[in-house]
């Protein structure tokens, strides 16, 4: 039993076969054994992203290393850069794109809100963009940008969409073969539960072209993706030393999630997160995101005044049980439930349950059982 319940979003409790797939005997990264493992999890990458049309790609790294890979490789000195910022990871695309340097707009929405495809349009319509940067799950509110609308927009003013689906790859569906979007990133421990370590891409041949042909080199070595995509078609290769029991431990994690099976895993997510909010509506907590945009993996909400840090402790220190706390200018204000993975209803309860006596215990007046009871007729779904 681990020491403490990870309800932040990532990382998360591992599954006991991911745990032993780190403890074998070292492998050396030529080992015929760890590179057919390599294989095998390109092709479960293929199914995670429902990706037959592009490239995968799996790299030792954290999910930062593949949004700034993305970056480096796509664009160039000068370029311009749309960036959509709904919250803290939206801006980090912006810091990159910065640092990377290229001329960077920003479309900001309020924190909650999300981005709003008509505003997308219109800023596009200036032309001269290369890309759009786009973040499908707002880890920082809970918030799930409405990305099939808003890749639509990219491609119909022919810029590179780029997506940060960080926290939301295997938790909310994303069907990268229909979707269209150029470059689409994850990372090991959000929806897959793994352990972290491992960015995970699914790059369309358009833009696998266009780091081929840039008028400018890549400026980065360990990050230049057309690097990588040699690699991917060959991992017997030696480019630089992968994070051999990660690896293994995330190949365990994907043929886990095969065996659910995308779809199932998808409609657990869904039920969980439904049962979450409404549990919390019972609370008479207010979430952090507007109706109709909730991710099925991650949520916020709002705490009574100054008791954020309270509520935070008294369920880590006496339920064992993390949440996250707020991140920049919402610290403080509300906590975040990270609710992906191999959560099942029983970790709901707790939660639930552990939340109701924690609110009570720093003197909010709600009724006893009010959370599970509001929660109970979408859990009785599973
Ligand atoms: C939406 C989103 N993007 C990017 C990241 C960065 O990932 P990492 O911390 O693995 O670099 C996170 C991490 O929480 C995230 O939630």
């Amino acid at each position: 039993m681990p020491d403490e319940l990870l309800m932040i979003p990532g990382p998360t409790n591992l599954a006991p076969r991911v745990m032993e797939a780190m403890s074998r005997p070292q492998l050396s990264h030529t080992d015929p054994r760890f590179v057919e493992s390599f294989k095998e999890v390109l092709d479960l990458a293929r199914y995670l992203f429902v990706n037959q049309t592009g490239t995968p790609f799996v790299i030792s790294g954290s999910g930062t290393i593949g949004m700034e890979a993305a970056i480096v490789s796509l664009v160039e000195h000068g370029d311009k850069v749309l960036c959509l910022d709904n919250g803290f990871f939206g801006r980090r695309f912006v810091d990159l794109s910065t640092i990377h340097g290229a001329k960077v707009e920003t479309l900001c929405f309020e924190l909650g809100r999300h981005a709003d495809p008509e505003a997308v349009d219109e800023k596009l319509s200036e032309g001269g963009y290369k890309a759009v940067t786009i973040t499908h799950i707002e880890t920082s509110t809970g918030l799930a940008n409405p990305i099939i609308d808003l890749v639509k927009i990219a491609r119909k003013h022919g810029v590179y969409s780029v997506i940060d689906a960080v926290a939301g790859v295997g938790g909310c569906e994303l069907v990268f073969d229909r979707l269209g979007a150029d470059i689409v990133i994850t990372c090991s421990q959000k929806a897959i539960s793994a352990p972290p370590g491992a960015t995970l891409l699914a790059i369309s041949k358009r833009a696998l072209d266009a780091f081929e042909n840039r008028k400018t080199p890549i400026r980065s070595y360990y990050m230049n993706l057309a690097r990588w995509r040699k690699f991917m078609e060959n991992p017997g290769m030696y480019l630089t030393t992968p994070s051999i029991q990660i690896l293994l431990a995330l190949r365990e994690a994907l043929l886990m999630i095969k065996e659910e099976g995308l779809e199932e895993r998808w409609r657990r997510h869904k039920i969980i997160a439904d049962a979450i909010r409404a549990g919390l509506e019972g609370l008479n907590v207010d979430l952090t995101v507007e109706e109709g945009y909730r991710a099925n993996t991650v949520t916020g909400f709002y705490t009574p005044k100054d008791k954020a840090f309270d509520i935070y402790s008294m369920m880590r220190n006496r339920y064992k049980i993390q949440l996250a706390q707020g991140l920049g200018e919402l610290k403080g204000k509300m906590l975040r439930i990270g609710h992906f993975g191999g959560i099942t209803p029983r970790d709901v309860l707790a939660l639930l349950s552990a939340l109701e006596m924690s609110l009570r215990a720093v003197n909010i007046n709600i009724r006893a059982g009010l959370a599970v009871e509001a929660a109970r007729p979408c859990l009785e779904k599973i």
